[in-house]
């Protein structure tokens, strides 16, 4: 072999040795969050106590979890809010009551959600989409104008939990986002 060849291998064994050494863990450090899922959002998380649920009377919870933007992680911080309607009262077994949680993301465009000053159902300030006391899309003739929500509100799984410590009650809910704009429950 000769020197000049010998030499150019050399340079270009040097040169893969940089690219593994250096060049591929800051690729992989760079492009990170791109490919990694956020495992928080679809934890079940505790929001509320069940002795603060009225019957009946909506209640909005914020949802705590770790926040990630770009390279930056905010750990505790308000990820998303809820909804909660607790639908019955207290029974023999405290861990059957049902409580429903729906996320106040508007399912149109992504406004958030509030409840209506006279109480009987939900309203988005941005464009008065309208969701009843069961989360469900408002038609025309209840709503009295062309509704402009593509579904009802996005019910997600909820559950009643003893603490385990005993005897306090709390509701767990899974958080998730949704796309919005589409007839369909699309997890993002
Ligand atoms: S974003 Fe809620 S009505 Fe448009």
């Amino acid at each position: 072999m000769q020197r000049r060849t010998l030499l150019i291998c050399f340079c270009q064994a040097i040169a893969a040795t940089i690219m593994a050494v250096v060049i591929v863990p800051i690729g992989r450090f760079i492009s990170a969050p791109l490919f990694r899922k956020d495992k928080q959002s679809s934890r079940a998380v505790r929001v509320a106590k069940l002795s603060q649920l009225e019957v009946g009377k909506p209640v909005q919870v914020p949802i705590i979890g770790n926040r990630k933007d770009g390279w930056t992680l905010y750990p505790q911080a308000v990820i998303g809010k809820v909804w909660l309607i607790r639908r019955s009262a207290e029974s023999d077994n405290p861990e059957s009551v049902q409580v429903d949680a729906y996320s106040a993301v508007c399912p149109h465009l992504g406004c958030k959600i509030d409840y209506s000053d006279n109480g009987s159902h939900f309203i988005c300030p941005c464009h008065e989409a309208a969701f009843d006391a069961q989360g469900e899309k408002m038609k025309l003739d209840k709503a009295g104008y062309n509704n402009p929500s593509p579904r009802g509100m996005d019910q997600l799984n909820c559950q009643v939990v003893a603490s385990e410590a005993g005897g306090e009650l709390w509701v767990e809910v899974e958080y998730e986002r949704f796309k919005f704009g589409l007839q369909d429950k699309v997890v993002i």
